[in-house]
């Protein structure tokens, strides 16, 4: 205890003597604290006005991922657009400002920062990502359409796994065949007289589906697949990724060591993704396969020049009309027992295909072929070809004001969609994202849904 009381004798003195100099110092406390205060303040005003544009600028498209590069891109996965920025529309495209070309160079010297519209717009810091797109540029569209497009699916409906239990594609909604045949028809890009149709979760799903098929099921060796460089980023790695016994990414078709006995599958991407070049078979062997991934073959891409009549043709729903997530793409299959194992392939990947998105699909791939057939309001294509053409030539200044990037020139041909000679329009761009995404920056769509209609 005495101990105790001997100690505390000492520590209040050391106490009042800590007090005394804590009052003498305490101005210059409060002026170191004032100082890191404003040192502090400054310098997170200035990181916030040095970056806050890039997380701003990657906010617009729709949600999606800002600028991070995967496996699935380019080198080169991102580049500074630094003279070109029209607009601040975001993937609803409707707030957006545009401004003409000289506009822009009056009201923003140097590319400083500005007001458009409602929000500050740093010129000097739009990130344009390479690395994977979303098309959803046609949103503006379908918002004008939505009492044409829009389903209501009860809570009774779409309960079985079955839709038509019996056929060959058992899963599939017989009215988005019908659609799928329809709108075929309409366009003139695809023979269906004679096709099975093969509905699937996306045309990823049918592109697996299809490889399953066609590799030999009793092989010591895995069937090589092939691509003409340069080509679609996902077919190796979906074609190698569950390394499978039956088949093998064997790269580049033009550097294959062909030999006629041995199978092949050789992809076929036309027009290109990535180049946007309309594309043929390269080998052509007595014992070889080859799919056709016509996803870009629509009137708003590419001139329509005949029906393409290929033994396995892919198409899918989110380059027609933009609904990606839905998940809706299909197989044009000539061969029965090939078309039979494409549906057992996604019998037992997912069990069939959600009947939702079939009956969602359907209603706005109708809507399509209506605007054409029926004089209805919705002349897709029409509108897509010109926002194409738009962003196209906004591409090509970007690219052009960048000093560092080319575009090709692609030809024209006469279309037999639309009776014209068009101009093929790459919706595949070097690479695919690079237009959706860097068009989700630099355009506000000028003219509106109501031009198209
Ligand atoms: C050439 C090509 N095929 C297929 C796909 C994928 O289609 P889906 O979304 O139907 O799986 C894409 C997507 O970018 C593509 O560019």
């Amino acid at each position: 205890m005495a101990k105790v009381s001997v100690g505390s004798v000492g520590s209040e003195k050391r106490k009042r003597g800590q007090r005394k100099r804590g009052q003498r110092d305490l101005p210059a406390l409060v002026y170191l604290a004032g100082v890191v205060t404003v040192l502090s303040l400054t310098l997170n005003g200035v990181l916030f006005f040095r970056f806050h544009s890039l997380y701003r600028s990657s906010a617009p498209c729709g949600g999606a991922a800002p600028a991070e590069a995967s496996d699935v891109g380019n080198a080169a996965a991102a580049f500074l657009l630094t003279s070109l920025w029209r607009g601040g529309n975001g993937s609803d495209g409707a707030k957006g400002v545009c401004l003409e070309e000289d506009e822009h160079v009056k009201a923003s010297p140097g590319g400083a920062r500005q007001q458009i519209g409602g929000s500050t717009v740093d010129c000097d810091s739009i990130v344009i990502n390479l690395d994977h797109g979303d098309p959803t540029m046609y949103e503006r569209f379908w918002r004008a359409m939505e009492d044409q497009a829009t389903i209501v699916v009860a809570g009774s409906q779409t309960m079985s796994y079955f839709s038509r239990a019996g056929s060959l594609c058992w899963f599939m909604e017989p009215r988005l065949e019908q659609e799928i045949v329809r709108l075929h028809r309409v366009v003139g890009n695809a023979q269906t007289d004679g096709w099975h149709v093969v509905v699937g979760t996306g045309s990823t799903q049918l592109f697996q589906a299809a490889l399953y098929a066609l590799s030999p099921p009793e092989t010591e060796e895995p069937i090589s697949v092939v691509s003409a460089a340069p080509y679609y980023s996902s077919y190796p790695s979906v074609t190698d990724f569950l390394r499978s016994g039956l088949y093998r990414w064997a790269g580049d078709v033009h550097a294959f060591k062909f030999k006629n006995d041995a199978p092949y599958i050789e992809l076929v991407c036309s027009p290109n993704n990535p180049d946007g070049f309309l594309k043929e078979a390269v080998l052509n062997g007595e014992k070889g396969w080859t799919i056709h991934d016509l996803a870009y073959y629509w009137p708003q891409y590419t001139p329509i020049t005949a029906a393409a009549a290929h033994d396995i043709m892919l198409f899918t729903f989110s380059k027609i009309t933009g609904h990606a997530g839905t998940r809706i793409g299909w197989a044009l299959v000539k061969d029965r027992a090939v078309a039979e194992k494409m549906t057992k392939f996604i019998e037992l990947n997912t069990i069939g295909v959600s009947k939702d998105s079939q009956l969602r699909a359907a209603q706005i791939l109708g809507a399509v072929s209506d605007g054409y057939e029926l004089g209805g309001r919705a002349r897709f294509f029409d509108y897509g070809r010109r926002l194409m053409a738009e962003r196209w030539q906004l591409l090509q200044e970007a690219a052009r004001s960048s000093g560092n990037f080319s575009l090709p020139h692609f030809p024209s041909a006469n279309c037999s969609f639309t009776g014209e000679m068009t101009q093929l329009l790459p919706g595949n761009l070097i690479p695919l994202d690079f237009q959706y995404r860097a068009l989700h920056f630099c355009s506000a769509h000028r003219w509106d849904v109501e031009c198209a209609i």
